[in-house]
């Protein structure tokens, strides 16, 4: 009786992505393998499946998102579930309802899959604690946003075969970058050399227990570099001021044709967006399609997500 009641305790366990630390390479593999038979299927005239019909997920976005949240709505779709997108500006959070009470609330509701963007680091590993269904991290605070990383994994693999072996700078805010954290941890494991390029001011203090080579100089770190991950100034997780002026910033940190040649002759550029340009990136340079792999991002963004949801919903 009490190896019955485990086995159906297991079975019943939904499976949560909270991070790229939490997963294995066999698993980040995984994904990324799986995404690789959406590209095909979202290029093609007809895209709706019906992997997950009857299925309901539940987006549940805290922090402005315009490629993220779309994103995760038509992965969703495509893959045939009921998909919500709810706005929380319009939520009872305005009322003083806490995380925890929402997720109660929607819990009630019988969902599937919840994606969540929150401002604070951890919250969905809190809500992945009170919920029944899968929970899936679509950024939280300053801490992991998984399927950016993947995301940005596959479209490097789709252009140049394979991350292991590569060389990659990740430039900029890094300190309160999500999305360098989590790149840093999944190019690490998928065998690429990460370099990390910051003003002293936006370099977490941690940074050399990640694995990586920090620089201040963009032309030292992106010396030998295939890829180029630029990123924003996250400027809504500042409190009080890191940089002497954006025009400063951009003299020394913004990416423009010139310090591009640092890197090598082939070298490839990403950005998660939004961009600031003009302001961490030149905005010819940012629409270069022989160099920019941006809307590249956008459009691998839907397949790596249709590979997550497919799965981690039970
Ligand atoms: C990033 C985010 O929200 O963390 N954007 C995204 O998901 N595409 C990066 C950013 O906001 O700068």
């Amino acid at each position: 009786m009490a190896t019955e009641k485990k086995v159906i305790a297991i079975k019943n366990t939904p499976k949560h992505l909270l991070g790229i630390q939490n997963l294995s390479v066999l698993e980040a593999k995984k994904i990324l393998t799986e995404a690789k038979s959406f590209i095909k299927l979202n290029r093609g005239s007809s895209k709706k499946l019906d992997v997950l019909r009857g299925k309901t997920q539940i987006n549940l976005f805290f922090e402005p998102s315009t490629r993220t949240q779309s994103s995760f709505d038509l992965a969703g779709k495509r893959l045939g579930a009921d998909v919500m997108t709810m706005n929380m500006g319009n939520s009872a959070l305005k009322k003083g309802e806490t995380l925890i009470d929402t997720a109660m609330t929607l819990n009630a509701m019988h969902p599937d899959i919840i994606v969540i963007r929150h401002q604070d680091s951890g919250a969905p590993n809190l809500l992945s604690q009170k919920v029944n269904c899968t929970v899936i991290n679509a950024g939280d605070g300053r801490r992991e946003h998984p399927t950016q990383a993947l995301l940005d994994a596959l479209t490097i693999i789709n252009r140049k075969g394979n991350i292991e072996g590569l060389k990659i700078a990740i430039c900029g805010d890094i300190l309160h970058s999500r999305v360098a954290r989590s790149n840093i941890y999944l190019m690490n494991m998928l065998g690429a050399e990460v370099n990390v390029i910051a003003p002293k001011t936006l370099m977490p203090k941690e940074i050399d227990n990640l694995g990586v080579k920090s620089f201040t100089d963009m032309k030292k770190g992106l010396d030998g570099c295939d890829i180029v991950m630029m990123l924003r100034l996250q400027n809504e997780r500042m409190q009080g001021s890191f940089l002497p002026s954006k025009r400063e910033y951009y003299e020394f940190f913004g990416l423009t044709p010139e310090k591009l040649k640092f890197a090598k002759k082939d070298a490839l550029l990403m950005h998660p967006g939004p961009m600031n340009r003009g302001v961490e990136i030149d905005t010819k340079l940012a629409d270069d399609i022989n160099v920019s792999l941006v809307k590249e991002q956008v459009e691998l963004g839907v397949a790596v997500r249709m590979a997550c949801l497919k799965l981690y919903c039970n």
